[in-house]
């Protein structure tokens, strides 16, 4: 594999082999995520946080782990004291952030402008969640979680539960799952079904997809219950909204009849979907899959701006 140097705008960019390297490198991380080790690998390297929209954990753990290997950032984490206020454009300001930084991560509202702003930068771009369109990095480390839980992601039984419309960690999570051989088992209210052009793209890879509305039959024989907030900030219309949300809620009763390792996983924040008394379950893993994106992240940018690897 060699990342060196490479974009990472969709998680449709990674082979499965690429993908396995990631994981494989993230586990080695651990240790220095954790601050029990040290790393220097990105001593020399500068990376810019380009956050057009609302994050704590993507940023945060992109921050960290720039600073665990050493490295350092320069960051916007709020437009509205950007130059963009004066009128300066998503290009422009991509096209200066490269020539101030190594790599570039960005979050914004639009679906597509990772994509425009790989092509602004003549530095590695790494989407960090572009509108309701993809979040590589946080398939990364939610398919990391997984691999910590069950040793294996292949032939896993994974609910994607909630607002599969604009949720932009289960488009690119069932891509990811779908190259593992892992069954998909769609649960979500009518109007926040999976868009049929991501369903046939997912079909025309074999995925193995099952489309269950209830959540009790859902979570049957379930390995990982994957629970997504509803996407407020997309809705066109608050009525809209309001109509669906509040419609699926992980308390214990819920979980009462599920397998014993069932992994419930959210990529959170939560908004509500899953009662605090989950926390104390042992299905209970959303806030170690947040903790693991520090060593992920870390691997990540270690493959893409670190020394390349002999024969890579
Ligand atoms: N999971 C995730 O993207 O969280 P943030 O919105 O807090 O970055």
């Amino acid at each position: 594999m060699s990342l060196h140097g490479r974009d990472l705008v969709s998680i449709r960019d990674l082979s499965r082999e690429e993908i396995e390297e990631i994981l494989a490198a993230s586990r080695k991380m651990i240790p220095y995520a954790e601050g029990s080790k040290v790393s220097h690998s990105l001593a020399d390297k500068i990376v810019a946080m380009a956050f057009f929209e609302p994050s704590t954990r993507t940023r945060l753990s992109f921050e960290s782990a720039v600073h665990r290997l050493g490295g350092s950032c320069v960051t916007i984490a709020d437009a509205s004291v950007t130059s963009m206020r004066k009128g300066e454009s998503l290009h422009d300001t991509i096209r200066m952030l490269s020539s101030y930084a190594d790599a570039i991560v960005i979050r914004h509202p639009s679906e597509g402008s990772a994509r425009l702003a790989a092509r602004a930068s003549d530095r590695p771009v790494l989407n960090a969640g572009d509108g309701a369109g993809q979040h590589p990095t946080q398939t990364l480390l939610d398919l990391a979680t997984m691999q910590e839980a069950f040793d294996t992601l292949s032939g896993l039984r994974v609910v994607l539960l909630g607002d599969l419309k604009y949720g932009r960690t289960v488009h690119s999570l069932a891509h990811a799952l779908s190259l593992f051989g892992s069954e998909i088992v769609l649960c979500a209210p009518p109007s926040l079904e999976l868009p049929e052009p991501a369903r046939a793209r997912l079909k025309q890879m074999g995925a193995k997809l099952v489309d269950e509305p209830n959540l009790t039959r859902a979570i049957r024989d379930a390995d990982v219950l994957y629970v997504t907030r509803i996407q407020k900030e997309r809705f066109g219309d608050e009525a809209e909204y309001r109509k669906v949300a509040g419609s699926y809620r992980i308390d214990a009763s819920v979980l009462k009849d599920a397998k014993p390792r069932l992994a419930v996983m959210h990529p959170l924040p939560r908004a509500g979907e899953i009662a605090p008394e989950v926390d104390d379950t042992p299905h209970a893993v959303y806030f170690r899959q947040a903790f693991l994106a520090v060593p992920v992240r870390m691997a990540l940018l270690d493959a893409i701006l670190g020394s390349p690897r002999k024969g890579g």
